[in-house]
């Protein structure tokens, strides 16, 4: 994989399968130092310190085979060759938050992709699990919070064909709007 985009994707997959109701996902684009940081915080079942234990041991997870996706152990190599750290905490019933840092201008650090693809696959994937998606860009912020989109829709299914395109126009607009030079 050589786009952030996907590593996010994968990894909040990890968080709809533990019966995630709100997924936080937190992008910091921090040029002036030199750091990009990926957050995703949730509030799905948790791991016990036991599996945290085993996400985390390398040696375990090089015995391991994926039939789909590159899992945590990835994200967590990948951040430590760009010269970043990785950081999990969980809790059972409670919920996971992972962070990963990379330098900025790492020659390894992949670009970030299409985040506006993966935003909206997410938001439209599942009505019933909320996802709020900050971007900072330097000291500019850009949020997107299916539950204040929803509250506007009053009912509306998020799949409708009109609502969808308005979402993906609205994520690509915002993201657009933080990284425009200023004058
Ligand atoms: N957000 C999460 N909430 C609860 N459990 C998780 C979470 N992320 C990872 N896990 C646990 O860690 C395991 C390893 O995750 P991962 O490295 O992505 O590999 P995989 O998804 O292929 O199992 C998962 O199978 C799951 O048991
Ligand atoms: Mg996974």
């Amino acid at each position: 994989m050589n786009e952030l985009s996907l590593y996010i994707l994968d990894i909040v997959q990890n968080s709809i399968k533990a019966k995630s109701k709100n997924i936080v996902i937190n992008i910091n684009e921090d040029i002036q130092n030199n750091i990009l940081i990926v957050e995703i915080i949730d509030d799905g079942i948790g791991m016990s310190d036991k599996t945290l234990e085993k996400v985390t041991d390398p040696f375990f997870t090089s015995r391991k085979t994926r039939k789909v996706g590159m899992g945590i152990p990835l994200f967590k190599e990948l951040c430590e060759t760009c010269l970043g750290s990785f950081h999990i905490e969980s809790q059972e019933g409670i919920g996971t938050r992972l962070t990963g840092t990379f330098e900025y201008d790492n020659i390894d650090r992949p670009p970030l992709g299409d985040i506006v693809e993966t935003i909206y696959i997410l938001v439209i994937n599942d009505e019933d699990i909320d996802i709020v998606y900050n971007h900072l860009y330097n000291n500019k912020k850009f949020t997107f919070d299916t539950k204040e989109i929803k509250q506007i829709l009053d009912g509306v299914s998020l799949k409708q064909i009109d609502v969808m395109i308005w979402i993906k126009d609205y994520i690509r607009e915002g993201l657009q709007s933080i990284k425009e030079e200023e004058l």
